[in-house]
């Protein structure tokens, strides 16, 4: 039998499926493999699914994985499992159930599908790359956290908003970690290539930024019952269709820094080439000192989480 691409979802939540659904519609790969505890719920939004494909003649199926040993040999796994925060929760109590999500799904993925270019989307997110990274043991290369081309489209959609045109022209640009101090960038921000500060004010430019910061909050704040997934679910499928379709394309993704940028065993938001082999080059992007500035104080916020898990000594016995 011909292999097709086959991509691994573990999480048929609200993002999860819609991202099985995006692909779905776009026939991105053969198989897209639906992994949840729910597996009743699983297995009816991939029939579903499977039928939506068939009225757009797409190729794509959907199925249900009934554990991760079912996930086998995937192109491609995106990890949304998670928890989210229940009242009573702090923070670094999340952070160290996530991390344990974390760990056995990835210990399912490395066995299952130990070729795989894995997608990290759970919260915190550049926390949870960091935690997929060392517990998989695969080359940083292929453990990408998806935040940068989300928190971009949040920041294209308020320019849009703001000016009332240029919409499907707008490149911005965010860096940095997925959270209230993420970096955007309007130097590195245009309408068809027309710099921001010739068609907006500073305190326009300003408020965008912040609103940007503020995007998945405000999203939470409106839904009450959860956090948004149309727009993560399209920006991680515009980086599973860059991998599976090899295209060399530039992404802001959260990668393990090795170096770049002058830092070292943390993950931030970089622009990252994107291919087959999953992050194939960092782009190193020259930033001014209030740019190199909040960077830094980006990447003090993940290391502060990196940190809490050491102190629970979350690592000891890892890979
Ligand atoms: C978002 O930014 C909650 O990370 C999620 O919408």
């Amino acid at each position: 039998m011909v292999k097709g691409k086959r991509v691994g979802i573990v999480g048929a939540g609200n993002v999860g499926s819609t991202i099985a659904y995006s692909l779905a519609m776009l026939g991105s790969c053969h198989e897209i493999i639906l992994r949840d505890n729910k597996i009743e719920i699983a297995k009816g939004k991939a029939l579903d699914m499977s039928q939506a494909a068939a009225a757009v003649r797409s190729h794509s199926t959907v199925i249900v994985a009934e554990t991760m040993a079912d996930m086998t040999d995937c192109d491609v796994v995106v990890i949304t499992a998670g928890s989210p925060r229940l009242p009573g929760m702090s923070r670094d109590d999340l952070l160290m159930i996530n991390a344990n999500v974390t760990r056995e799904v990835i210990e399912g993925v490395a066995k299952y599908s130990p070729n795989a270019i894995v997608i990290m989307v759970s919260n915190p997110l550049d926390a949870m790359t960091y935690v997929a990274l060392r517990e998989s043991g695969f080359d940083r290369s292929r453990v990408i956290g998806m935040a940068g081309v989300l928190d971009s489209a949040r920041m294209a959609a308020f320019i849009q908003e703001k000016l009332g045109y240029g919409g499907g022209q707008i490149r911005a640009s965010v860096m940095g970690g997925h959270g209230d101090d993420m970096v955007p960038l309007p130097r590195y921000s245009t309408v068809a290539g027309v710099p921001l500060s010739d068609v907006l004010t500073q305190d326009e430019i300003d408020e965008i930024v912040q609103r940007t910061r503020k995007g998945g909050a405000e999203i939470v704040a409106l839904l009450q019952t959860g956090s948004a997934y149309y727009a993560p679910a399209k920006a991680t499928a515009i980086m599973v269709e860059a991998i599976l379709k090899d295209t060399k394309q530039i992404h802001p993704c959260a990668v393990y820094l090795e170096g770049e940028y002058g830092f070292h065993d943390v993950v931030s938001g970089v622009p990252v080439m994107l291919g087959a082999n999953g992050a194939e080059k960092i782009i190193e992007v020259t930033l001014n000192e209030t740019e190199k500035a909040m960077f830094a104080a980006s990447c003090a916020s993940v290391q502060g989480l990196i940190d809490t898990l050491n102190t629970n000594k979350f690592f000891e016995g890892a890979k």
